[in-house]
């Protein structure tokens, strides 16, 4: 007798609980309605909608997680994802001005486990004013003359370097492409070759990122603790390369130097460390390593996705290979043996730059960018009050068949149409870059690294494609087995 009533106490403060769950989800509903939020679902307490996030981009097919939600509320809709209430946007224009009124109605945002790794100076965590003029500096290291007159060579030879060491091998074409981004990325920072410096940080380096797609438990054993330990290992490292470079600075002022350290001080002033010291006089060490931390995480795994996205896609249709081939043979054609490419090399490469977007339309390595909301803001005709977070999804945009024919097939020939792409520029719809203040400083230079990349790769070797590779969306876009290709060289 006691037993049941214990148990029918317990049923009815459940039961309590449940209706108590409800009556606030009412009213939470009701006042989200009347402040007139984007329509939506909140999912169940706590977790929201993020379970049935996750599990979507773990199939092969993530899209019908959003197409269901626009069926049904439109481009611009609420879930509740990653413990916050978010703004969805599959909306071109609502995404376009999310991101131009950075700074203004929205800021980025990043959880505390994500700046713990980049660094507190990291260009990707600066605000205002501070972020305008690092951003705009960061522009002018990798502006398309100073592509075209230093960073040019080096990605060709180190390009090629690498690539000579992949005849009659079966290659882990992902794995080879970030050590091709990352050397490139070093050589660019601060003018050092691969060797044993290189792979002593890349070593760390690559614990650090691996946090990044962690869950942030910053034990001993855990991935997310040993991403913190080797940031501290990163940190040593570069310190001592900003520490050594500001002493020769102001050593080379006070003293009159020989032929070779002129030569040496001529490269590092082309570098970026250089270029960044020379601009910034009283740069600290601290802040000369985030900076170079903020380079080297954004450059490394998009641009060596997409190479390899980019081989994935052209090996499924062998009619863009073939074209791809031709275009880049009769590159060749031109140069004497051996000879590097050069700025005009890379812009006479048309269908490239088609197989370029076509690949970042389709993979969308980054599937969009979380900002938020700095006042309440109008947006679509709903409002988005203070505080809360929006996702612009550049996926959800490039993947629609109101933007794109048959959109989820890859078709590098519909970049062909140039009035195609005069419409597309700047409306919203092709930002695999973002766009606005945070608009990605490096876009130019990774069409560069991909387009020399694939020159070399199509011109120089053939190769076989995995049969049972596929491309996966969690925790990144990337496939599953990194790619693995037997390569042959050409004759
Ligand atoms: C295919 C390759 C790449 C893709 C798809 C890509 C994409 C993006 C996107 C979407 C953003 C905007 C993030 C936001 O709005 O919050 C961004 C920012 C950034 N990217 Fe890239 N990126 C690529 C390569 C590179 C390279 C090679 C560099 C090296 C210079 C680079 C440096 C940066 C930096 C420093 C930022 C932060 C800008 C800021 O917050 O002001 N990216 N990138």
């Amino acid at each position: 007798m006691e037993s049941l009533s214990t148990w029918v106490g317990v049923g009815l403060s459940l039961s309590s609980l449940l209706l108590l769950l409800l009556i606030e989800r009412i009213r939470q509903w009701q006042s989200e309605r009347k402040a007139g939020v984007p329509p939506g679902r909140r999912g169940f307490p706590v977790v929201g909608e993020t379970l049935r996030l996750i599990s979507a981009y773990k199939t092969e097919n993530p899209e019908p997680f959003v197409d269901e939600r626009v069926a049904r509320h439109g481009r611009v809709f609420t879930t509740h994802v990653f413990g916050e209430r978010t703004v969805f946007s599959a909306d071109p224009e609502a995404n376009k001005y999310v991101l131009q009124n950075e700074g203004r109605l929205f800021e980025s945002s990043y959880p505390t486990s994500i700046s713990n790794l980049l660094g507190s100076h990291s260009l990707l965590l600066m605000k205002g004013p501070l972020h305008k003029h690092f951003h705009s500096l960061t522009v002018s290291f990798v502006s398309p003359s100073v592509i075209r007159d230093s960073l040019l060579p080096d990605i060709d030879r180190l390009v090629r370097h690498n690539l000579d060491s992949w005849a009659g091998r079966t290659v882990l074409l992902l794995s080879e492409t970030k050590k091709i981004t990352f050397e490139l990325t070093v050589k660019q920072l601060m003018s050092v070759d691969p060797g044993e410096w290189t792979e002593k940080l890349r070593k760390e380096y690559l614990l650090l990122i691996e946090g990044f797609f962690s869950l942030p438990l910053p034990f001993f054993f855990t991935t997310y603790g040993r991403a913190l330990r080797a940031r501290t290992k990163v940190v040593e490292i570069l310190k001592t390369m900003v520490k050594e470079r500001k002493e020769r600075r102001s050593k080379k002022r006070s003293t009159s130097t020989s032929w070779e350290e002129v030569e040496e001080e001529e490269e590092e002033k082309r570098d970026m460390l250089g270029a960044l010291l020379e601009a910034e006089e009283g740069l600290t060490e601290e802040e000369g390593v985030d900076f170079m931390v903020a380079l080297l995480v954004a450059g490394y795994e998009t641009t060596s996705t997409i190479m390899t996205l980019a081989v994935k896609f052209l090996s499924d249709s062998p009619r863009a290979l073939a074209l791809l081939k031709e275009e880049h043979e009769r590159i060749r054609a031109k140069k004497k043996e051996g000879e590097a490419l050069e700025w005009s090399d890379y812009k006479s490469m048309p269908f490239t730059q088609c197989v370029i977007n076509e690949t970042l339309r389709v993979a969308n390595i980054i599937s969009g960018v979380f900002r938020r909301a700095v006042a309440d803001v109008r947006l679509k005709g709903y409002t988005i009050p203070k505080g809360w977070k929006v996702f612009a999804s550049f996926r959800a945009v490039h993947l629609d068949s109101d933007h794109y024919k048959d959109a989820r097939t890859f078709n590098p020939w519909r970049w062909q149409v140039h009035i195609f792409l005069m419409l597309i520029m700047g409306s919203g719809t092709f930002m695999p870059f973002g766009g606005g203040p945070r608009l990605c400083p490096g876009y130019e230079l990774a069409r560069v690294e991909i387009s020399v990349f694939l020159h070399y790769l199509v011109t120089c070797f053939s190769w076989t494609a995995p049969e049972d590779d596929r491309v996966v969306f969690f925790p990144t876009t990337r496939t599953l087995k990194q790619y693995p290709i037997d390569v042959r060289r050409r004759k």
